[in-house]
């Protein structure tokens, strides 16, 4: 199966919309094919649309972004892309005409994915050349910012399709879940429609209005769920037996009329596989431990759910790693052996980085030094696991001047030349630059110091990342040595 650089969208409605946004923002170029000329205006402004919270989603160094072409030309389309994402309305026997002609013009390495909410692979890839590279992508509205897609298989799709699938979902910031089994809803829907079909008893029998029932969301469990499933949060609610306790105490409910819905029997197999599924879930962690996780996403939600490495925050963080490390390995690439300052960071002046003189504030050029720092930190093999083992580099001291201006979404580089390096301090000097017309738009000076992080001291560095370090500065020692470098703040007087 290939490496996805150009993706293929078959309908270009709400949920195609949402697919090129995600798609042209981590750098993949979008061919969208819809049956009605006029889409194309629609999904330019769909991504449009999207790009400001996207944007804001993360401002770890980003490729530059895809580009998105259109064509009503669906053979077309397949004949020329490297994964195609079918978003056309959910009627079976219209997927499966479209899905078997465009078939036939998408070469065999190509997987084709279907946006279905609820109809089975098995009976989508019935009429279509190589079958085994169709599978279900289900995604959640809107596509560019929810990172779930649940991917389901045919009785005839291949694993390397789906792995294949995985791989570029992640590539794009999305967490693939994988379905054991094709069923009718997959899992989300059906989780979804079982509390739809109740708000719908409610509604009509004028038990609660919508807005109502909304709420008794929205201040409640829709909180709790942005980051613990219904599983673990029943679990933590058994007190510190757990799920069993849960299901000890709340399993006569089951048989009370709270739901219209069936539930099942509770036999000792189900009580089982809730007992083990949980505490599989806890991953040893005890119900005090998992209450304080949990007690501390219901507090700062959403944007910190990052730190806590769960859930979506998972995700975004997993995806932010994978973009600091292509930006590394980039980097190294294009500075292997040239003496040039290192090209570390290149990126776009975000709407939320503009101060009230229309021109990026003063803390994002903090920012983008410390992402280019970063960068260079990855390189030199200081990641997440150095800083486990009890060392990192810490910021002594900044120097930064302001000499020019950038304005709202205009792309910048940061070049990185290293002044000098002993064994537990480096000294660094970036220049933040306009794309545009290479001007240099401020510059900033740095004292690193290697420390012992758990003894809170100055040590020296590994031989190894010394050495790399020193190897760097080597190569820069035939640099101009830079007119701000070691300056101080004065104010001349006549
Ligand atoms: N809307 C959601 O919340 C959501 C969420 C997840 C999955 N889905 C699934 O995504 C798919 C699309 O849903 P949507 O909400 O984007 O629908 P939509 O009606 O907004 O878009 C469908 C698009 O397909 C185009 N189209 C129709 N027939 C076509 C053909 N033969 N060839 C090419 N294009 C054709 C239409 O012109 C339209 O632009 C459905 O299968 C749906 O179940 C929807």
């Amino acid at each position: 199966m290939r490496q996805v650089k150009t993706l293929g969208l078959l309908g270009t409605g709400v949920i195609g919309g949402g697919w090129a946004a995600r798609a042209l923002h981590f750098g993949i170029d979008v061919i969208a094919a819809d049956l009605k000329p006029e889409m194309e205006a629609w999904i330019r402004g769909a991504v449009a649309n999207a790009e400001p919270a996207l944007a804001r989603l993360t401002s770890a160094p980003l490729p530059p972004k895809g580009k998105l072409s259109f064509t009503t030309d669906l053979n077309a389309m397949a004949a020329k892309v490297d994964f195609i994402q079918e978003n056309i309305p959910e009627q079976l026997p219209l997927k499966q005409r479209v899905l078997a002609e465009v078939s036939r013009h998408a070469p065999a390495d190509v997987v084709i994915a279907s946006s279905t909410s609820g109809l089975m692979p098995s009976d989508l890839q019935k009429d279509m050349l190589a079958p085994e590279r169709l599978i279900v992508g289900h995604p959640f509205n809107p596509v560019y910012l929810l990172p779930l897609v649940e991917l389901v298989g045919g009785a005839r799709t291949s694993p390397q399709a789906i792995e294949a699938a995985k791989r570029f979902y992640t590539y794009i910031g999305m967490h693939a879940l994988k379905v054991r089994k094709e069923i009718p809803g997959h899992l989300t829907d059906r989780l979804q429609e079982a509390l739809w079909r109740e708000i719908l008893h409610m509604v009509n029998d004028g038990v609660a209005t919508t807005g109502e029932l909304d709420e008794s969301i929205i201040y409640g469990p829709g909180l709790r769920w942005a980051a613990m499933g219904t599983n673990q949060i029943y679990h933590l609610a058994g007190g510190e037996p757990g799920m069993r306790h849960m299901l000890h105490q709340f399993g006569p409910c089951l048989k009370w009329p709270w739901t219209k819905l069936e539930a099942p029997e509770l036999t000792e197999q189900l009580i089982d596989r809730m007992v083990d599924g949980t505490a599989a879930q806890a991953a040893g962690r005890s119900i005090r431990e998992l209450e304080r996780l949990r007690d501390d996403y219901l507090v700062a939600i959403q944007q910190v759910l990052r730190q806590f490495d769960i859930g979506a925050g998972g995700t975004l963080k997993a995806l932010e790693t994978r973009l600091f490390n292509d930006a590394a390995a980039k980097a190294a690439a294009r500075s292997a052996a040239s003496d040039a300052p290192l090209r570390l960071v290149e990126t776009a002046v975000r709407p939320e980085w503009i101060d009230y003189n229309g021109h990026m504030t003063d803390s994002r050029y903090f920012q983008v030094f410390g992402d280019a720092v970063d960068v260079l930190l990855r390189r030199l093999g200081i990641d997440e696991a150095y800083r486990a083992a009890g060392q990192s580099p810490y910021t002594a001291e900044t120097h930064v001047s302001y000499l020019g201006e950038v304005g709202q979404n205009e792309s910048i580089y940061v070049t990185t030349q290293v002044l000098d390096v002993d064994a537990k301090r480096f000294r660094l000097f970036h220049r933040l630059h306009r794309s545009r017309d290479d001007v240099v738009a401020a510059t900033a000076e740095q004292m690193w110091l290697h420390v012992d992080t758990r003894a809170g001291k100055t040590v020296p560095m590994p031989g190894k990342v010394l050495a790399a370090l020193a190897a760097l500065a080597a190569l820069h020692a035939g640099l101009p040595r830079p007119a701000e470098a070691g300056r101080g703040i004065s104010m001349q007087r006549d």
